[in-house]
């Protein structure tokens, strides 16, 4: 047991942080795919305990219900096609977890400290399967502060927004560009300023601006860096 922990401890983890739509999770798909690696979307846990709140009727402000929650439910993390999949109850939640009513709760939800500990603690017992590409909020400067690798992906706000709005229309039929916008600054300034984990650049992350930059180019840089940090380029 000790040399499993040992050998998980060491394993190599790539962090990826950034604001709401800077282009983390095609990106880190990508990166996890070229490299062989598992990938996880740390965003997915907020989301899919936002969820279960909503769903449970709990006040996603009201920390004492939320623990209860959190102590109830039986969530789960497998790998699936070197993918984590988040699960609670047997269940997942699969598209829901992009609707409107998580968006504008689940930073409510990931300010509350409980919450936080909990998933905090779930993403590091990832390590044991095995080399990680891991992206979200938190990644470089809390969960893993001795990552291998630590990317900081930025884009210009009205990028992002129009990003998002792409994918929102592709998946709910139409997407207000202002109103897209909006909903990403109300998120990242709470992400920002809340007191537990707060958004920010750790200080030895790669930035990253990908404004003017394509999926594919990010993805080289960054799998460029890793492999050469690795020695395997
Ligand atoms: O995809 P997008 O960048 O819009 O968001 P996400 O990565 O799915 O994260 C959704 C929300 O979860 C964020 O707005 C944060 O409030 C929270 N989150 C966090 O607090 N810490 C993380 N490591 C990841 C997500």
């Amino acid at each position: 047991m000790g040399e499993r922990a040992d050998s998980a401890e060491r394993t190599t983890v790539v962090a990826i942080d950034g604001p709401a739509a800077s282009g983390k999770s095609t990106v880190s798909r990508e990166v996890a795919r070229a490299l062989g690696w598992v990938y996880v979307d740390s965003g997915a846990l907020y989301r899919g305990i936002t969820w279960k709140a909503l769903r449970a009727g709990v006040d996603v402000r009201d920390a004492g219900a939320v623990q209860k929650l959190l102590d109830r439910a039986r969530w789960a993390f497998p790998v699936r096609d070197r993918t984590v999949v988040f699960t609670v109850d047997g269940e997942e939640p699969g598209d829901a977890i992009r609707g409107p009513a998580v968006r504008e709760s689940v930073s409510d939800i990931a300010a509350l400290p409980c919450v936080r500990a909990f998933v905090s603690a779930r993403l590091r017992e990832m390590r044991r399967y095995g080399p990680l590409v891991m992206e979200g909020r938190d990644i470089g400067t809390v969960v893993f502060p001795d990552a291998d690798f630590k990317f900081y992906l930025d884009a210009d706000p009205v990028e992002r927004a129009r990003r998002r709005a792409r994918d929102l229309a592709a998946m709910e039929g139409a997407a207000d560009l202002a109103q897209v916008r909006a909903s990403l600054a109300r998120r990242d300034t709470k992400d920002s300023t809340r007191r537990d984990a707060p958004l920010r650049v750790a200080a030895d992350a790669r930035i990253i601006d990908s404004t003017a930059l394509t999926v594919d180019e990010v993805t080289a840089r960054i799998v460029a860096a890793v492999r050469a940090g690795k020695g395997t380029a």
